[in-house]
């Protein structure tokens, strides 16, 4: 229903009679009716074979086409931009399908005179879902014991078997109150959770009231007074190891640490320390350094959750994310601003 609603949405006020004749690239493989969609109104090179692109590649591509569609995969740092061998860069917008834009050098594309768009709010519902369930599966041990039902290892019930945390009515710390820290914070506040928020600029006091939320002055205050802590920041340089082992030395050894933004904002070997010393009971991650190569120290630690970068992962929300590219190409391609421009 909800991705009807969409493409009905954006059919009505993009419909195009013609093709157009702007050449677009795509880098990874998309849901298949977006993939139709796009090649209905663009001229469009898919990558059929899911093969994420060299920095040649993406070279190639950005001397090629008017838009390269990338995604969270990619890798379009400063380096890609630094070498183009004499080739003139054709490209004018990157439309990013997603809302996280770190892979992609700002300062470059600007200079390069390169547009970049991002896919925010369609992502935010299910992105919370994911926080949610990393909470809850990381304080009730699921994971863990899911590993004993399935190697054969369960007794049956017993009074002490694999004793958790209770969510329901602990205190939840948010950093980034943006959107998607608000779906959590809504979520969680059907737990009875409370809620306190960390976030660089005053957040508006109706937007505190409506989650009867506390904003803290700094981080640290943050850390050291909740249950849960849920990371919604940006990633990037400004909030790389924005967790660090001085602030993880702040949270009560009962507190646990959830990641569904980006693998930078921690500091993995940080974490590594304050799970060995038990200085937190645990971490639910969605996110990592090095995706998809993760550090197999993770591994060690029953109390630490991993799931594979699934904030987004529902068919209708990656549907959602291409369609709303698309109104981002099509709007550029108008002459307009597009809704979700972030350079
Ligand atoms: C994003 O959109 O940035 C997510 O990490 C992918 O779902």
């Amino acid at each position: 229903m909800q991705l009807r609603g969409w493409v009905f949405y954006t059919n009505a006020l993009y419909k195009q009679s013609t093709k157009m004749t702007a050449k677009i690239i795509v880098t990874r493989k998309w849901p298949s009716v977006v993939e139709a969609e796009l090649s209905r109104r663009y001229d469009v090179e898919l990558n059929v074979d899911d093969v994420a692109f060299t920095d040649t590649q993406m070279r190639d591509a950005l001397c090629s086409a008017d838009a390269v569609l990338t995604t969270v995969t990619d890798d379009v740092g400063k380096h890609v931009f630094e070498s183009f061998g004499g080739n003139t860069i054709r490209a004018k917008v990157i439309g990013n399908y997603g809302v996280g834009f770190s892979h992609i050098d700002i300062d470059s594309a600007i200079k390069n005179n390169i547009m970049v768009t991002n896919t925010p709010d369609v992502l935010s519902e299910c992105t919370a879902d994911i926080a949610l369930t990393l909470m809850l599966m990381v304080a009730r041990r699921a994971g863990e014991g899911e590993r004993q039902l399935r190697s054969n290892g369960w007794e049956g019930w017993c009074p002490t078997h694999m004793i958790g945390t209770k969510v329901s009515g602990s205190t939840l710390g948010i950093v980034g109150f943006g959107r998607i820290g608000r779906e959590t914070a809504k979520r969680a506040r059907a737990f009875g959770m409370k809620i306190r928020v960390f976030n660089r600029s005053p957040v508006d006091p109706s937007v505190l009231s409506e989650f009867s939320a506390v904003q803290e002055g700094s981080l640290e205050q943050l850390m050291s007074s909740v249950d849960f802590l849920s990371l919604h920041c940006p990633g990037g340089s400004e909030n790389t190891h924005l967790i660090n082992s001085d602030n993880l030395a702040k949270m009560k050894s009962t507190a646990f640490i959830i990641n569904t933004a980006r693998g930078e904002i921690i500091d993995e070997e940080a974490l590594f320390n304050a799970l060995d010393r038990n200085q937190i009971a645990g971490a639910g991650l969605d996110v990592y350094q090095n995706e998809p190569r993760i550090n197999s120290k993770y591994f060690v630690f029953d109390n630490v959750v991993l799931l594979p970068h699934l904030g987004s992962a529902t068919a209708s929300t990656r549907e959602a994310m291409g369609f709303k590219v698309i109104q981002n190409l099509d709007q550029y391609f108008a002459g307009e601003s597009p809704d979700n421009r972030v350079a």
